[in-house]
């Protein structure tokens, strides 16, 4: 039972979505919302926008829509900016991710070009396959935070926002590990005045947005804001946080079909998965070190959902493989393929093939936008810190040091959903149903 009423803010004036990156995600969630709203699409796939809520009892026939259940900012009210490494703007990026039809793109092109990215920071030791032209400059990482602190509060007097929001939408960075320069704010700072290689790009954002009180969530398998001396950052600053890696194809496909396997106690003896993609993300992913940094964020899903160590006989020492392979041809319409080795009954062998002929940013774009919407809502009820309720959209949900994270698909909807309801000082739904026989 939930009674206590939580405060919410009411969502006044504009809020501004800030990308790190303007590439195929963020050029496909920006000209989504504005076909939307010129009522020239739908949003399909986005839990604020056509998600409902079941509220009370299942005889009680009351099921909002999301949208209506909160108060949500709506689409007329987001504002976009931008930051990347080129200077394209977002009708450009567009047509270069290749990933909506040209036509659709002409008709939002004024919107598209309104959209200029500012200057990145970068540094190619970070993402070898790129290499940039529209870069901050700056004589330590310190001195580039104050200039992203400096771009967000422009940013929102030029554009007239009330709240900020950050979505970390660029490219996938090597694989780094925390290390003491990460332990406190203090050892941070340090090392952004120090030049230190243990601070990424990506953590100077983080920094820059915490600072300045602007929610951040991350969108890929990247440290960034995953460190003790960033965490407290958000908790004593107020900003909630989200991350890590968005959960759209083939990961999304495994959080599916996982937990039914399991319910059924049916056993795995293999997960062999590839894919073929050839867009931008494609080919920082080619890099072994970007790649690295992903394949840690998608293989870790199978051994939490199935809990080998609670159930031996099924899950002990399955193999799992995670492939990914550049391929231009296909750009964003990657393609992913599973094999499952499953057993069942005395332990007979069976399998199960996936081919997933996908769109990477279509599945993507939904979620920036659920994202963007839900972290301003968290920051307008007083929620702070990480945000374990939206690990629903997540290959690598952040929770608290001393938990491990709930991968299944069903049961991060059921935590969104009631977190919602406590939200609202609503019932939560436990299923247990048994009122309806008494
Ligand atoms: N599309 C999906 O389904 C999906 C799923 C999970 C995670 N992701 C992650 O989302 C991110 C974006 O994917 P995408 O397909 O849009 O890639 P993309 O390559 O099309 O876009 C990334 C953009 O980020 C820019 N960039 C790189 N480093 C930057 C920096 N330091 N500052 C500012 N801009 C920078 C690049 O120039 C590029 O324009 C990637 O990290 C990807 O791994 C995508």
């Amino acid at each position: 039972m939930s009674k206590k009423v939580v405060e919410i803010q009411e969502p006044k004036g504009k809020l501004g979505v800030l990308l790190v990156g303007l590439g195929a995600v963020s050029t496909t969630f920006v000209a989504g919302v504005e076909a939307i709203k010129k009522g020239l699409a739908e949003p399909i796939g986005s839990l604020t926008q056509m998600g409902t809520i079941r509220l009370g009892k299942r005889t009680d026939n009351r099921s909002p829509l999301v949208k209506d259940f909160l108060p949500l900012a709506t689409l007329n009210d987001l504002v976009f900016g931008a930051w990347d490494i080129f200077a394209e703007d977002a009708y450009e990026a567009a047509l270069h991710a290749g990933v909506l039809e040209r036509d659709l793109i002409a008709q939002i092109k004024p919107e598209l070009q309104a959209l200029k990215p500012m200057k990145a920071v970068f540094d190619q030791h970070y993402v070898k396959r790129l290499n940039g032209t529209h870069i901050k400059e700056g004589k330590n990482k310190m001195e580039l935070a104050e200039q992203l602190m400096k771009d967000m509060e422009d940013f929102k007097q030029a554009n007239g926002c009330d709240r900020l929001v950050l979505v970390w939408c660029a490219s996938t960075e090597i694989f780094l590990t925390t290390t003491p320069e990460h332990d406190t704010l203090e050892s941070f700072e340090q090392a952004l005045r120090d030049n230190s290689p243990a601070i990424a790009p990506s953590m100077i954002y983080a920094y820059a947005a915490l600072k300045s009180k602007v929610a951040f969530a991350n969108g890929a398998p990247n440290l960034t804001l995953d460190v003790p001396a960033l965490m407290k950052l958000a908790v004593d600053n107020g900003v909630p946080v989200c991350g890590k890696d968005f959960k759209t194809g083939q990961t999304l496909m495994k959080t599916i079909i996982a937990p039914g396997l399991k319910a059924r106690y049916l056993g795995l003896h293999g997960w062999f998965s590839t894919n073929i993609l050839g867009n931008r993300d494609g080919e920082v992913l080619d890099d072994p070190e970007s790649f690295k940094t992903k394949e840690e964020s998608k293989l870790s899903v199978l051994e939490y959902i199935l809990q080998p160590e609670i159930y031996p006989t099924l899950y002990k020492d399955f193999s799992h493989i995670v492939r990914i392979n550049y391929y231009p041809p296909r750009g964003d319409n990657k393609e992913g393929w599973d094999n499952i080795d499953i057993f069942g009954w005395l332990g007979y062998p069976m399998q199960i093939k996936i081919d997933f002929l996908c769109r990477d940013s279509i599945l993507a774009a939904p979620l920036v936008l659920d994202l963007a919407l839900f972290l301003d809502l968290a920051q307008r009820s007083g929620m702070r810190g990480i945000q374990e309720w939206l690990s629903f959209y997540f290959k690598s949900p952040m929770t608290a040091p001393e938990l491990y994270p709930e991968h299944d698909l069903f049961i991060q909807l059921m935590k969104l959903k009631n977190t919602l309801r406590h939200l609202k000082g609503e019932d939560l739904i436990t299923h247990l149903g048994l009122e309806y026989y008494d």
